[in-house]
């Protein structure tokens, strides 16, 4: 079994539903739930044996001892972390607590869990950290691409909440030797995106006639990679990757922030027709974002040439299944977004201790 921390959130539920799609190897699912994680998204597992789903804080060691005890995994892999930039700007503290004391929690869990394996299984064992190309910093229009060799420079509190991550999950591979994998993988995108991010927010605002809030002039680029890429990406990582590496991951795809709104509202303008004319006209400028990174851009060469992976989407493709994706689950979207859905989960485990 494989022990996935973070499984009820954006990527980690893609990658559990994708591994359970394609092996019958069980995943053990650690999430806290807190407003990213969303049980509903896991629905289709609910009476499926091989998911064990476990509501737990990674800052709570007695809770993982317990699990990690339990379940025996052959592998960790860590997604859980607060994940928002902008929330990291109004509150650091609780991105401070989940993405440095709480991956420091779960790497002495792992640690003190590893020791008691039998050589063979020691061996074995990997821990992967899911990490994010925040932690470079940002590059100028002309910069090459970050590369698994370019400095730690992070600008907000999250990034530097997981750059902290990062350097702990490096040093248990240096110090005790623990068999750790950790990618940097550029911004993601697809079903179960959570709608405070840009796309998910964008398609949202739109079918509900609100204002597209552009921050800034609009012409900060990211490097989009459909979230199942990441998924493929994370599994030959995990399967084939060099214990103390890290990989970055990323899908060739730099557009400005108006370009990836320009490309929606066009699929949008095309799938969900407006009585009378264009998305387009919701597009709204407002104040930029503090400390703004202004261009990131992935070097992903070392996965291919070493693992042979590479994206199986391209933009054009990835966008086109995630709005699609978005106009037939409306309800998905209703429910994170009504607060109805955690006050049915603090009702459900509350009960349950
Ligand atoms: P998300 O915010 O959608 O989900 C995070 C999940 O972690 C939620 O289910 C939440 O309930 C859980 N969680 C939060 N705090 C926890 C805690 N203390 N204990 C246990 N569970 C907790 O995030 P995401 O976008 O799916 O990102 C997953 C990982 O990938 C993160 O580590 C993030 O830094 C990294 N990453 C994200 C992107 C991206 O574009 N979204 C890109 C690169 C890397
Ligand atoms: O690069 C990887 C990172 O990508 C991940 O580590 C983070 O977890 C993930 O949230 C994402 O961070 P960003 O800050 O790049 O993503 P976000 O969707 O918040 O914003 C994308 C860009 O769009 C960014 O330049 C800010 C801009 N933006 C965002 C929002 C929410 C807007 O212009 N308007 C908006 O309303």
């Amino acid at each position: 079994m494989i022990l996935v921390t973070g499984g009820a959130g954006f990527i980690g539920s893609n990658f559990v539903l994708d591994w359970l799609a394609q092996d019958d190897e069980g995943v053990v699912n650690v999430d806290k739930l807190t407003y990213a994680g969303n049980l509903n998204t896991l629905r289709s597992l609910r009476d499926d044996p091989r998911h064990v789903f476990v509501r737990a804080d990674i800052c709570d060691r007695a809770a993982l001892d317990s699990v990690l005890a339990q379940h025996k995994p052959r592998a960790v892999l860590h997604f859980a972390a607060e994940s928002h930039v902008d929330r990291s700007i109004h509150g650091p503290a609780e991105f401070v607590q989940t993405n440095i004391v709480g991956t420091f929690t779960l790497l002495e869990a792992v640690r003190s869990y590893w020791g008691t394996l039998p050589p063979l299984k020691r061996d074995a064992f990997r821990f992967l950290h899911v990490s994010t190309d925040e932690v470079f910093g940002s590059l100028g229009a002309d910069d090459p691409q970050f590369s698994e060799a370019t400095a730690y420079a992070p600008n907000s509190p999250y990034s530097a909440s997981k750059a902290g991550s990062d350097h702990l999950v490096r040093a248990y591979h240096h110090t005790y030797g623990l068999p750790v994998l950790t990618t940097n993988c550029s911004n993601n995108y697809g079903p179960h995106h959570f709608p405070e991010k840009l796309i998910p927010l964008m398609i949202q605002h739109a079918l509900e006639g609100k204002a597209l809030p552009i921050y800034g002039d609009g012409k900060n680029v990211r490097d989009w990679l459909y979230v199942k890429d990441h998924c493929s990406a994370i599994r030959i990582v995990l399967a084939n990757g060099r214990p103390g590496e890290t990989y970055n991951v990323g899908g060739w795809n730099e557009k400005t922030n108006i370009e990836v709104v320009d490309t929606l509202c066009a699929l949008l303008d095309e799938m969900k027709r407006k009585a009378s004319g264009s998305y387009r006209e919701q597009i709204s400028y407002v104040t930029d974002r503090p400390g703004h990174d202004r261009r990131y851009a992935i070097d992903a060469r070392k996965l291919e040439r070493e693992l042979g992976w590479k994206p199986a989407e391209t933009f054009e493709t990835g966008m086109r299944k995630t709005v699609e994706w978005y106009l037939v689950n409306g309800e998905w979207v209703r429910d994170v977004m009504s607060g109805e859905y955690r006050k049915w989960v603090e009702t459900n485990y509350a009960q349950r201790g």
